[in-house]
């Protein structure tokens, strides 16, 4: 027994999951910490308030702040025991015990409350110490300097003009320009969903490409990402992510409005993805509107602002080059692209550690999570619709690959990662893309993009900055 101290009660009302990270010597633990309340009521009494398993599954490591939680309860309705279902396999986690009737088990926790501090009993008694304790963030961060579409929805669109069916809302936010509101709507949606008010997928056209309030300019004049050093170079990467972030909202929203009544089995042409391929898709848009919130709302902590720097659309010439075949479309989106983003993200956050910008270290650490369920929403997907069509998906990834894509697929490769969201080396090695770059550049003909290719030729990058914010001020379309 060795009881740690975790935190004030009171720090830990705010969210209900928290990672708990312990030190002791070299050596470091993890736990996540899920909070009960709110579950009792009529009558029904939960048995603990607070249970804490280790962090990582015994599976194959997915992170279990993301599990979903189900209630076990006894016949009076008492509530017995909590199971946490992985996020990855889906694999039953007694939150009591650890154990799974898959045959694995999970190390547990015990917490108890003393005088509103909680604590975490290690199972040993050497001196283990609280270094961390990290909300798992669920909140969207409002914008500083304008914070009314995501607090007022209502206000852009009444209750009676709300879409009622869930790729209606899809091509609603794909056709939604400004990114606040694309984030209102997003975040609107899936409180419907979830709270079982849209129940109805139905058919909508969405638009060849989500329009965009900011000029898209050539990927090779969007600046470059920056080393991550100096503030300037840290605004220039959380800038270019936070552009790929907004599209991989729409991406998401597309894939669920395109691909919406997509046939699988010759024999029955009308078939339909199931459910759960709406709200997994779903939660990949609620996420990437998260990260890009997060991201946005640090940049205005940094001085910036999401829209001082210039941006491109090139990530979506590959949802255009696969918007034929929803196979297509998750190999080359979601296998290639964004596993990609686990490949580069370790060292991007290794990156802003070393400048000590610790917040968007755990910024960029939130996302990095989050997106090794979207890389395991793409493989799983792939593997059904792979199955209904008698395919094998490696072979077939591989084929996409070579169709759709072009160049090589570029390592290092976070082999880990990729490995916990379902892709072996099988999938990745020695693999080119044999596609022709249909990539044409574009003339640059706007004042706009005029000034802001003069500011980037600015080697001064706080007038560089200053330049290109105030010639948006004038020119904002
Ligand atoms: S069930 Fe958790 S990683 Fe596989
Ligand atoms: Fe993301
Ligand atoms: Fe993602």
């Amino acid at each position: 027994m060795g009881f740690v101290r975790v935190a004030e009660a009171d720090r830990l009302k705010e969210n209900k999951r928290h990672v708990v990270t312990l030190r002791y010597a070299n050596e470091y633990q993890t736990v996540v910490l899920f909070r009960m309340d709110g579950l009792e009521e009529d009558g029904r009494v939960h048995t603990r308030e607070y249970y804490a398993i280790e962090s990582n599954c015994p599976h194959a490591g997915a992170p279990l702040e993301n599990a979903s939680l189900e209630l076990v309860e006894d016949d009076i309705e008492d509530i017995v025991d909590v199971i946490a279902v992985c996020p990855y396999h889906a694999y039953d986690l007694s939150l009591s015990s650890g154990e799974s009737s898959y045959g694995i088990k999970a190390c547990t926790f015990n917490v108890e409350q003393r005088d509103e501090i909680i604590y975490i009993d290690t199972h040993d008694s050497s001196p283990w110490e609280v270094i961390a304790v990290r909300a798992v963030s669920e909140q969207f961060a409002e914008s500083t300097t304008n914070p009314e579409p995501l607090q007022h929805v209502d206000r852009y669109i009444t209750p009676d003009q709300e879409p009622t069916t869930l790729t209606q809302w899809a091509t609603l936010i794909l056709k939604t320009p400004d990114p606040e509101l694309k984030i209102a709507y997003t975040r609107r949606a899936s409180q419907l969903f979830k709270g079982g008010q849209i129940k109805v997928i139905g058919k909508s056209t969405p638009p060849e490409k989500p329009p965009r309030n900011q000029q898209q300019v050539d990927p090779s004049r969007a600046g470059r990402r920056g080393k991550g050093g100096s503030l300037q170079s840290r605004i220039a990467l959380l800038h270019s992510l936070a552009n790929i972030e907004l599209w991989a909202i729409d991406l998401a929203w597309d894939i669920i409005a395109r691909f919406s009544n997509a046939s699988l089995d010759p024999v029955a042409p009308n078939s339909k993805m199931p459910m759960d391929y709406f709200s997994d898709w779903l939660q990949v848009a609620t996420d990437e509107a998260k990260h890009f919130s997060l991201l946005r709302r640090r940049l205005e902590e940094m001085g910036s602002f999401y829209g001082a720097l210039p941006t491109h659309g090139a990530l979506w010439d590959s949802a255009e080059d696969t918007k034929h075949s929803l196979i297509s479309r998750l190999s080359i989106i979601h296998l290639v692209h964004e596993a990609r983003g686990l490949d580069v993200n370790p060292a991007t956050i290794a990156k802003f550690r070393a400048s000590g910008d610790l917040e968007s270290t755990e910024v960029l650490e939130t996302i990095h999570h989050d997106e090794i369920t979207h890389v395991t929403a793409g493989h799983k997907w792939m593997l059904f619709c792979c199955k209904h069509s008698n395919l094998d998906p490696i072979e077939t990834f591989r084929k996409q690959v070579k169709l759709n894509f072009s160049g090589k697929l570029r390592g290092p490769f976070n082999t880990d990662d990729r490995h916990k969201a379902g892709l072996s080396e099988g999938w990745y090695n020695d693999l080119q893309g044999e596609k022709t770059s249909t990539y044409k550049p574009t003339t640059i003909k706007s004042v706009k993009e005029e000034a802001i290719a003069d500011a980037l030729k600015d080697t001064d990058h706080t007038v560089k900055e200053d330049h290109i914010t105030e010639t948006l001020k004038h020119t904002r379309i």
